[in-house]
């Protein structure tokens, strides 16, 4: 049994997660808290019988040296300041969020007690606690906050089997940006897709049997070649033609489409001059085009 004793606060996908996976790792689980009894119930069946778990979060805190607060964002900062006005905090500990958004000084209250704050973001999506035992064991962990904490969460985290990421707090924001665009702006891409697949009357089951593969294949690329090298199409190459020809089909559809081409191409003629397939010269004749 390892000395650390945890304690979580939020009855989630990923606390229920954390708390399976810490258990199983021989961490001391102190207890799990959560908003309400259904939810704790389904928690602890997840995370096995034994686990202590209560609607007072105060009563496992104090005990623990680590406490991870994985309640929804918009609760984190409530639940974190309504613990430390209870007493709940103590010297030495060391409190976290799991939230990709948030900075970990939203825990001020918990540093105004003695503990260091911090914050572990798994960079993953989990859909619901089962898959996210699954996958919290290959994740990367983002962690930001007090010095003194970060070498014990990287410990731990490598424990789990997950990669450690640090960036300083004042990062934060603009590491989740990055976060955004490839997670959910890859979304709003493959859908402009299917939107001018449908304008051209092909339904969502055939664009998803069309698109699908050109998006992994597209990933796998990036995988093995980095973003540069993974660059195709008429910008790497510098076709002229094929970019006109692109803005005069869209110019009758819905004008936000036009506006997404412009700008992504905008950036993209960066890339093929770096890939070293588009001159110069031809990248700004496209971006005369392109009229950006
Ligand atoms: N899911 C993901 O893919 C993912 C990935 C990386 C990081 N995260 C981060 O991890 C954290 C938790 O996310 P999640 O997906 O596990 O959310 P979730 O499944 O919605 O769980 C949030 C839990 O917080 C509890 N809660 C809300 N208010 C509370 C309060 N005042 N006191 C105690 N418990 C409270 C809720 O309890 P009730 O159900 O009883 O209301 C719920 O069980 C968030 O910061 C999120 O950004 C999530």
């Amino acid at each position: 049994m390892k000395a650390t004793k945890i304690a979580i606060v939020g009855a989630g996908v990923v606390g229920t997660a954390l708390a399976y996976l810490f258990k199983e790792k021989g961490y001391q689980l102190v207890g799990l808290a959560g908003s309400g009894e259904e939810s704790l119930k389904k928690a602890s069946s997840l995370v096995g019988s034994k686990v202590r778990t209560t609607t007072v979060p105060e009563e496992i805190t104090a005990e623990a040296d680590l406490v991870f607060i994985t309640t929804s964002d918009s609760a984190i900062q409530e639940v974190c300041d309504g613990i430390a006005g209870k007493g709940g905090f103590r010297p030495g500990q060391i409190v976290v969020h799991t939230s990709g958004s948030l900075p970990s000084t939203i825990l001020k209250s918990a540093q105004d007690r003695g503990a260091l704050i911090a914050s572990c973001h798994p960079l993953q999506s989990f859909a619901d606690v089962k898959e996210a035992v699954k996958i919290i064991p290959s994740s990367i962990f983002n962690l930001e906050g007090d010095p003194k904490a970060i070498p014990i969460l990287t410990e731990l985290v490598e424990e789990l089997g997950g990669k450690p990421l640090p960036i300083d707090t004042r990062e934060k924001p603009l590491y989740h940006a990055a976060a955004v665009v490839a997670c959910n702006f890859l979304v709003t891409l493959v859908y402009l897709s299917y939107r001018l697949f449908e304008a051209i009357g092909i339904p969502q089951d055939d664009a998803s049997q069309a698109l699908l593969p050109l998006v992994k294949g597209t990933v796998n690329n990036i995988e093995h070649l980095g973003p540069v090298k993974a660059l195709t199409g008429p910008i790497a190459r510098g076709d002229v033609g094929v970019i006109k020809g692109h803005m005069e089909a869209l110019k009758t559809e819905d004008p936000r489409f036009i506006d997404i081409y412009r700008m992504i191409s905008r950036l993209t003629v960066e890339i093929g001059i770096k890939k070293g397939t588009l001159s110069a010269e031809r990248g700004k004749e496209i971006l005369h085009i392109l009229g950006v």
